[in-house]
């Protein structure tokens, strides 16, 4: 870790907190309420919870914690907005406005990107990133809003047989707080380019960036068309997932909860999207390009601190480069440098919340007990400046059984477990067996043992000499307990709308 060391570690500590105080009065949102028909309204709880920054611990913004009765009141004003207003936009007016929405996020990218540092502890490169896809993805899926046409059925002159993509009507979402404004971009953007009214609701941890972009685009987005409820997934989550007038689910987040999500959209026939969690393998063939293999291991599970659904967890390195490649990981990962993620060289930030730390350290002390050898890391950083932050330091295990519950489980952190192998039938079983297959990463030189292994692999997305890629218009889902659905290409589109089939006999 190589943090400067000019400046005693309180100094920086105060540099750290004038730094954050600073940019959070430059970024925040100005509104803190549920927003409503296109209003900033108070819970009927009259209640409300404080967000944090996982940096500092210090509170950032106290938000309105939504309830049944506000789920009710955003169903109803998303109905009103869909009957009296929406329902009747063009194809190009739905295409403007989510043009619009991309270009007044891009107008405020380096504020949506610091509040998003802020609020979720990512580095500022790595918030960045993010917004820039957020208004990629807007743009994207204005651009389907024109392409998503209906079909002319070929059958024989005694008739004709059309399809029409009809919307829903009023669909809920549920965001998590990995990539809070992300996530929210990838369900709204099909969503309104399909022609439905939305409720939308940010994890508790990270809700300011979708207040923000409401704040921004009050203007653009007819009253009611969006509505964002704030608030705890038992009080305001369940609600909106078992709501009767919601036509159409779409969760992101723990498979425990997408369960119960889905459980719930089954007492009103409501169609459910999930995207949950992973334990992607990434593997390593003797033919890779080291450095360049080396890099990708390290995106593939430190990007975003390790909070990422896709995060390539389990590394299958071939036992002939083994050592080599170890060492040069290990190295890679002693280099990355743990730090305030406001600034620019900061690789790892904090992780979302105490809880979250509490979780990733729980499954390291799972893999102590079994006696598995840590290449690097397995605690939190020894660095005073960072005492109040919610830190762990980039963890590489091997020699841990692969039915260990740390192999199996989701840790959701910095944490990579590794596994030598040398036959390819016995690797590929062990890399297909976890209940996941959101992602897989393939590393080689040989473009028959690519294709092969993304054959094989139980994924629904398989990244071939790179890792963490999410250009719009890629399909992204997972395949058994990851998920059900794509999202972030065409195809989203066909989730937030159903068929209509119209058959004139002639
Ligand atoms: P979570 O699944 O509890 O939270 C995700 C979202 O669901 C939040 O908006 C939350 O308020 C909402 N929610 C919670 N309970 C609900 C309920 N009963 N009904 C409806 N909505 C509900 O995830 P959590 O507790 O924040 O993280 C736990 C683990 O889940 C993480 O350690 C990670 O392994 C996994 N996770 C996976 C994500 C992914 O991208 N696939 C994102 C976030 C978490
Ligand atoms: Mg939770």
């Amino acid at each position: 870790m190589s943090v400067d060391d000019s400046s005693s570690a309180t100094e920086r500590k105060s540099a750290i907190n004038q730094r954050h105080e600073q940019t959070a009065n430059e970024v925040l949102p100005e509104h803190r309420g549920l927003y409503i028909g296109g209003e900033w309204v108070q819970s009927a709880s009259g209640e409300t919870f404080e967000t944090r920054d996982p940096t500092t611990g210090d509170t950032l913004a106290s938000v309105q914690a939504g309830v049944a009765a506000d789920i009710d009141r955003a169903v109803d004003a998303a109905w009103a907005a869909y009957d009296d207003v929406y329902s009747d936009y063009s194809t190009a007016e739905r295409q403007a406005m989510l043009s619009e929405m991309a270009d007044r996020v891009e107008a405020k990218k380096e504020a949506f990107a610091n509040l998003e540092s802020l609020d979720n502890g990512k580095p500022i490169t790595e918030a960045r990133i993010d917004i820039s896809l957020v208004v990629d993805h807007f743009r994207y899926f204005a651009g389907v809003a024109r392409a998503h046409e209906g079909e002319t059925v070929e059958t024989d002159d005694s008739r004709t047989v059309q399809t029409y993509n009809e919307p829903y009507g009023v669909v809920g979402q549920i965001i998590p707080w990995n990539f809070p404004l992300l996530m929210a971009a990838w369900k709204l953007g099909p969503a309104l380019a399909a022609g439905n009214a939305v409720v939308i609701k940010p994890a508790e941890e990270t809700p300011l960036s979708l207040l923000k972009l409401m704040e921004e685009v009050d203007d653009v987005v007819p009253d009611g068309v969006v509505n964002v409820v704030t608030g705890f997934g038992e009080d305001a989550g369940a609600p909106l997932s078992s709501h009767p007038d919601i036509r159409k689910l779409a969760f992101t987040g723990s498979t425990v909860v997408g369960s119960e999500v889905m459980q719930s959209a089954a007492e009103h026939i409501t169609d459910v999207t999930l995207e949950l969690g992973g334990k992607s393998p990434l593997i390593v063939f003797p033919d890779a390009d080291l450095e360049k293999a080396v890099q990708t291991t390290i995106t593939a599970i430190f990007f975003n601190t390790g909070e990422c659904c896709c995060a390539g967890s389990r590394l299958f390195v071939h036992e002939d480069i083994e050592e080599e490649f170890l060492d040069r990981l290990a190295d890679a990962a002693e280099e990355l440098e743990l730090n305030d993620p406001l600034l620019e060289s900061t690789d790892l930030g904090p992780k979302v919340t105490e809880e979250q730390v509490e979780n990733t350290m729980s499954y390291i002390e799972t893999a102590r007990e079994s006696d598995a050898r840590f290449l690097t890391g397995g605690d939190q950083p020894d660095d005073a400046a960072l005492a109040d932050g919610c830190f762990v330091t980039p963890t590489l295990i091997n020699e841990i059984d692969h039915n260990n519950e740390a192999v199996q489980e989701e840790i959701f952190g910095p944490v990579q477990e590794v596994f030598t192998w040398s036959e390819y039938d016995e690797m590929m079983e062990l890399a297909n067996d976890v209940d996941y297959g959101l992602a897989a990463g393939v590393l080689t030189e040989n473009v028959t043992n690519a294709h092969r292994a993304a054959r094989d692999l139980e994924a629904g997305n398989i990244w071939v000499n790179t890792y963490n890629d999410f250009p719009a218009g890629q399909p992204f889902g997972g395949y058994k307990k990851s998920g059900i659905g794509r999202e972030t290409a065409q195809e989203a589109v066909d989730h937030y709308t159903q068929t209509k089939t119209v058959n004139f006999s002639l």
